[in-house]
């Protein structure tokens, strides 16, 4: 088990995307924003599954002696199962996998034997129906609000629609599990996700792309609790 703070299910969290961060200087950049940063949203892609390229376990290790944050691994990856272990061995505390790339038992299994807090991620053209199965065996339901493989995209506001009702599952059920929302996240679109339901907003761009990133994650902050459900 990860010793690092998840937080409670269902509690307000800014995850920032170190995507949009310099990725010349990372521990400084994630360092700037320590204050007013709950988890780390660390973007992993294959250029497979997404056409992109970006880090692997081997930053994760490296960013590990830098933060004592919550890592939260977003693995866009055709098969990541082959990389959970050296994620986990790396300092991740919970991992995202996508439900398009199949195999979604095997994975939340893996994912739980190495003691990870558990993700299953959608797309935004993909319906509830296929994550819905398996939201009594997870800890978080990413419901991205753009297509993954690049930062600074517009939000999908029709996203929403699944996130209300993930939200009600979730109260209905009385299921443990946050809803986090990524991609077009910023100060105008953070109050929407969060009344719709969300509770984990990951922002790239409107908070590294900033002059100040440490003012716009507390602006972001700020502004999400405006949210009316
Ligand atoms: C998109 C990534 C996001 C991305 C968000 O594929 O999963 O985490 O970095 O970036 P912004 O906030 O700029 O949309
Ligand atoms: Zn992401």
């Amino acid at each position: 088990m990860s010793e690092r703070d998840a937080g409670l299910y269902g509690e307000l969290r800014i995850a920032p995307s170190m995507l949009s961060a310099d990725f010349s200087d990372l521990a400084t950049s994630v360092a700037v924003v320590d204050a007013e940063t709950d988890w780390l949203h660390v973007d992993v892609m294959d250029g497979h599954f997404v056409p992109n390229l970006t880090i692997g376990p081997g930053v994760v290790t490296a960013l590990r002696a830098h933060s004592s944050r919550y890592f939260d691994c977003h693995l866009m990856m055709t098969d990541p199962g082959k990389y959970l272990e050296a994620f986990a061995r790396a300092g991740a505390d919970g991992c995202t996998v996508h439900v398009e790339v199949g195999g979604t038992d095997e994975l939340i299994s893996q994912m739980r034997d190495l003691g990870l807090r558990v993700g299953l991620a959608a797309n935004p053209d993909t319906p509830l129906s296929a994550v819905e199965p398996f939201l009594d065996r997870i800890d978080l339901l990413l419901l991205m609000t753009v297509f993954p493989g690049f930062g600074g995209q517009s939000f999908i506001a029709d996203v929403m629609d699944k996130v209300r009702v993930a939200r009600q599952l979730v109260a209905e059920r009385s299921l443990s599990l946050d809803i986090e929302v990524d991609g077009g996240i910023d100060e105008t679109t953070a109050p929407i996700a969060v009344g719709a339901g969300a509770n984990v907003l990951v922002a790239g761009s409107a908070i590294f792309a900033r002059p100040e990133p440490l003012a716009a994650a507390r602006a972001l902050r700020a502004a999400a609790s405006t949210a009316v459900a």
